[in-house]
């Protein structure tokens, strides 16, 4: 059975006996281009490079992967795209769309301004727990040319209008990883297993269903390991077959089982620490050290509106949506200086 009907069988499975869509507050902006569709790639050499991207991201574990046809630079069997839904082009899926007009970016992270191609490369060494490509190797080329094509008639969104991941109000207690474990159970289990070891293909090089902990799975430190950004996406995209306008599970359930999952051990951050700077760090980052006198466990499960306030001198932390909104700008600029 192919990735793409196990995918289907699941879908028909989770809508009959779990969907209930409840109503959101998510309002698509009809003015954003929709994504292109890979049907119309322009023909000739820059067509066929274009699908060489999209295909490196569909099927990374294939060319990239531990036992990689072209080299072998992620640990892990998983791909990009299992993260980056439909490839990067489902809005609040971990979009691409408007990744091509938003490098290079400042990044507290790593404490510089990086391209996009060293933030793709990002991804290669943490989440994947691997090595980076090659700056000019044909398979970056190809990866940018794909998010080149993305970004095309793209207008210059502004920041509040970012589709790469929902906006979810904090709660006012920690992120539960209890409750986590049980809505676990009920809404995840039959997909990603007990252990959440995910599934591989027959050929056993790629993932059907990728693991969301253990050793293939995102490191310490990479983004998901942050509650708040596992929560948001989780919100909008799982269980399999979530959307924005149709989410599946409610604010606190997205919390709580994000929570859960990463309670779990995965990998360590591999490399030099993150955020040399540590009044940048930001509120929810799982590793220490701390600039402020907030446990590693509040930073890790909240509550967090504390440590926003803490922080705090110019962000308008009234109102909790324009905190997210300007998450880019928390990304790029953090926490001012105490
Ligand atoms: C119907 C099957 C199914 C169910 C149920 C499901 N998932 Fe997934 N999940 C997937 C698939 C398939 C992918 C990979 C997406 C892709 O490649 O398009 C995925 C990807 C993910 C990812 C990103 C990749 C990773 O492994 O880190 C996370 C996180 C995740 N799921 C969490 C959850 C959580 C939490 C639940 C329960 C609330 C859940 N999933 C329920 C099928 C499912
Ligand atoms: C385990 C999940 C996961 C996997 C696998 C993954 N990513 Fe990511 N990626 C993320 C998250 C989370 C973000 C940051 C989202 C945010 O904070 O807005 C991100 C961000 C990015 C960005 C920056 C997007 C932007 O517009 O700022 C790029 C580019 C990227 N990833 C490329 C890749 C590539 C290439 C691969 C495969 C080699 C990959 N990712 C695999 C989770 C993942």
């Amino acid at each position: 059975m192919s990735l793409y009907s196990i995918k289907f069988l699941f879908g028909i499975i989770l809508i009959t006996f779990t969907f209930q869509a409840r109503s959101s507050n998510i309002i698509l902006d009809p003015s954003i281009v929709k994504a292109p569709s890979i049907e119309n790639l322009p023909v000739g050499k820059e067509g066929e490079e274009i699908r060489y991207g999209f295909e490196l991201l569909s099927n990374t574990a294939k060319y990239l992967g531990p036992k990689g046809s072209v080299s072998s630079n992620t640990k892990t069997r998983m791909s990009c795209s299992n993260c980056h839904m439909d490839v990067g082009r489902k809005d609040f899926g971990n979009s691409w769309l408007d990744s091509h007009g938003s490098y290079p970016q400042y990044r507290s992270r790593e404490g510089f301004v990086i391209t996009l191609a060293e933030r793709a490369n990002l991804c290669f060494t943490h989440p994947m727990n691997g090595k980076p490509l090659p700056l000019d190797s044909r398979e970056m080329r190809a990866i940018l040319l794909y998010y080149k094509w993305l970004g095309v008639n793209r207008p210059i969104l502004s920041k509040d209008k970012d589709n790469r991941l929902v906006k979810l109000p904090f709660l006012d207690r920690a992120a539960d990883p209890k409750k986590g474990a049980l809505l676990f159970k009920t809404h995840c289990l039959v997909c990603h297993g007990e252990n959440g070891q995910g599934t591989l293909l027959t050929d056993k090089k790629s993932y059907s269903i990728p693991p969301l902990w253990g050793k293939e799975s995102y490191q310490m430190g990479s983004s998901f390991s942050r509650v708040s950004v596992l929560a948001r996406f989780i919100k909008a995209n799982m269980p399999y077959g979530a959307t924005a306008v149709s989410p599946i599970l409610v604010d606190e359930e997205a919390w709580d089982v994000a929570a859960f999952i990463n309670s779990k051990s995965r990998p360590m951050w591999s490399g030099k620490l993150p955020y040399p700077r540590l009044y940048e760090k930001t509120y929810d980052f799982p590793i220490g050290p701390y600039a402020d006198p907030f446990t590693p466990t509040q930073h890790k499960y909240g509550p967090y509106k504390p440590i926003i306030n803490y922080w705090d001198a110019d962000l308008d932390v009234g109102d909790i949506t324009n905190i997210f909104s300007q998450e880019h700008i928390i990304l790029s600029a953090q926490f001012p200086k105490k």
